[in-house]
């Protein structure tokens, strides 16, 4: 399917959907005494941003980058008063800086030509949490086995960080590494 095709369809999926609060991964905050105090913080792929508000409401600078205008536009709303800057953008073209955060999120979104500048978009001491639908489709996530990670790929996918803590469970891989 072509970027602009793709790009269309998250349009539509957002504009169609419910407008409750969105939520963060349990997996990041379970790890949320992990975060640093302050610094610069990304959700990568943001969709409706719960992963950014969660980071914003802690106090870190926190950026979100989503393709999806209809994605943000809430998320812009409840940006009020927080240290939150909502940018509708493509996350591949250009990707990060590099040294340019102290926390990346990314959640449910594969786009394995990315993973290097993700592990050189952390600063010094930097975590990246990374969490995405894994193995074969068991009724959550895509179909597509193209949007999968396989099972035992996330463990391999940033050699050049320290790696925390690995889950995986039948459809789910999540894991979280330092720089
Ligand atoms: C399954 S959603 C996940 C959203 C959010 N991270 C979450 O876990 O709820 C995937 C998101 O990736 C976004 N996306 C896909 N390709 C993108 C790209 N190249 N640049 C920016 N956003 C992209 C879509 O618009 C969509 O919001």
């Amino acid at each position: 399917m072509a970027e602009d095709e793709k790009r269309a369809r998250w349009e539509a999926c957002y504009a169609q959907a419910e407008t409750l609060a969105p939520e963060p991964l349990p997996f990041l905050t379970a790890h949320a005494d992990w975060l640093p105090a302050s610094g610069r913080a990304l959700d990568l792929a943001c969709g409706r941003g719960g992963n950014a508000l969660f980071l914003a409401r802690r106090g870190l600078d926190t950026w979100a980058w989503d393709y999806a205008e209809s994605a943000v536009a809430g998320l812009r709303q409840r940006a009020d008063g927080l240290l939150l800057q909502v940018e509708c953008r493509d996350v591949t073209a250009p990707p990060p800086e590099p040294e340019s955060f102290d926390v990346i999120v990314v959640a449910h979104f594969l786009h394995r030509p990315l993973f290097p500048a993700l592990a050189a978009a952390l600063r010094p001491g930097g975590l990246l949490f990374y969490e995405t639908w894994a193995g074969a489709y068991a009724g959550r996530g895509p179909q597509n086995p193209g949007y999968r990670l396989k099972l035992g790929e996330l463990a391999g996918a940033f050699p050049g960080l320290i790696l925390l803590e690995l889950q995986e469970d039948v459809d789910r891989a999540a894991g979280v590494w330092r720089w």
